[in-house]
Formats: C-alpha cells, structure tokens, sequence
C-alpha cells in the first residue's frame, strides 16, 4: 500500500515533523511503501486565484500528482489558535483547486477524493493540538476524503521525544502505530 505521510509545519525543530518521521518509519518497518513529504519541498505562493489564473505552479502540479498516486495518507497537524496551521490550508487549497487548462485535472478533488487519511497532531499544550484535527477532519470530509476514526494526538511534546526524534514513550509509539494500522486496513478495502 502507498501511504503519503506530511506535516503541517515547515518548522526545523517541528514536533509534528517529527512525529511524520516516526510515523514514517513505523508503516516502512511494517512494509508499506511510504512516501514521506516535506512542504518546504514545495514552492507554494499564498493561494490567489489571479496568481492562478497565470498559471498553476510547477509544485502545485507535483503535489496534486503526488496525493493521487497516493491512496492512503496520514497528516501530522500542528494546531495554531485552535485549528489547523496556514501552511496546511494553503497547501490543501492549492491541492485542491481544479485546473482550468488541463483536462486531466478540472475536478478539483481528483487528488483527494477516495483517500484514507488518519489524523495525528502534536502540540507542546494539554490537548496535544486535538482541536486541529478536529476542524482538519471536516475539510477532508468535504473534499470526499475517509477519514479514519482511530487517532492521535500527542500532548506535552517537547517532552516526548529524544535527541534523534524518536518517541521516549512506548505508549506514544503504539497510539501512533494504530493509526498507520487502521489507515492501511481501511485503505486496503476503500481504495482501488
Ligand atoms: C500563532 C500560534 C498559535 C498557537 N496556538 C496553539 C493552540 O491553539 N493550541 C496549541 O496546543 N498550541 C498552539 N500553539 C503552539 C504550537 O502548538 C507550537 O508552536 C508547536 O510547536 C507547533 O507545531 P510544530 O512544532 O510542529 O511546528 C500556537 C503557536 C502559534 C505560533
């Protein structure tokens, strides 16, 4: 099974970066062929439909060919001001935009619709940026995405990991290795 995994935040010492990373390595370690991006890999102008109406960007294009390819996903959320980060938005925005002059992408939700995508946050607060996911996991309903019921968020995480990024905590891991599991189960029944 293909599984994309990406975080919302481009931050270099990102809680959720790393927790892409773990989880990364957990579904590779149970033989999924994980494909692992970074969105500061993408040069993705702040959407604006006249900016698009020039021309859809280069990495526009390679993202929404990336998430097509891909039939399972997990996002790791960071949470600013009780939702989901601007990148994340922009990112799904752009991903999700049809392009006008290219028949093989004038249905804006080509990249998304299908997709089995499980949720997982960090956050150095209480909540673990639960409230993230919660608004993330209504935009990925609309745009004809299953979102997993199974997940994750890990609160207190400047704690959580240590010097290489790997979670302190047995029962992190495990919480994390539940969603890649019912990501792919569900992925394997849902998706063609
Ligand atoms: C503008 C802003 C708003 C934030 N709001 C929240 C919040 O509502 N809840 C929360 O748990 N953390 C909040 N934080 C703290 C983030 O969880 C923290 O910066 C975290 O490290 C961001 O994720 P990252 O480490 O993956 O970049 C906020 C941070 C910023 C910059």
């Amino acid at each position: 099974m293909k599984l994309l995994i990406f975080a919302g935040s481009t931050r270099l010492n990102s809680f959720n970066r790393k927790l892409a990373h773990v989880a990364a390595q957990l579904a590779r370690a149970g033989g999924a062929d994980v494909t692992h991006l970074e969105l500061v890999d993408f040069d993705l102008p702040m959407y604006n439909a006249d900016l698009e109406a020039q021309g859809t960007p280069r990495d526009v294009m390679r993202l929404k060919q990336l998430m097509y390819e891909h039939p399972a996903w997990i996002i790791c959320s960071p949470e600013y001001n009780g939702s989901y980060t601007a990148l994340l938005k922009n990112t799904i925005d752009w991903a999700s935009s049809p392009v006008k002059s290219d028949v093989a992408w004038q249905e804006g939700f080509k990249s998304f619709s299908g997709k089995v995508v499980g949720l997982l946050s960090a956050s150095p607060g209480a909540l673990g940026g639960l409230r993230s996911q919660s608004h993330l996991a209504p935009l990925l309903l609309n745009a004809q995405c299953w979102v997993a019921p199974r997940a994750f968020a890990l609160s207190h995480a400047s704690d959580a990991f240590d010097a290489r990024g790997q979670l302190l905590n047995d029962a992190h891991r495990s919480n994390v290795q539940a969603v890649i599991d019912q990501v792919l189960f569900a992925a394997e029944r849902l998706t063609t």
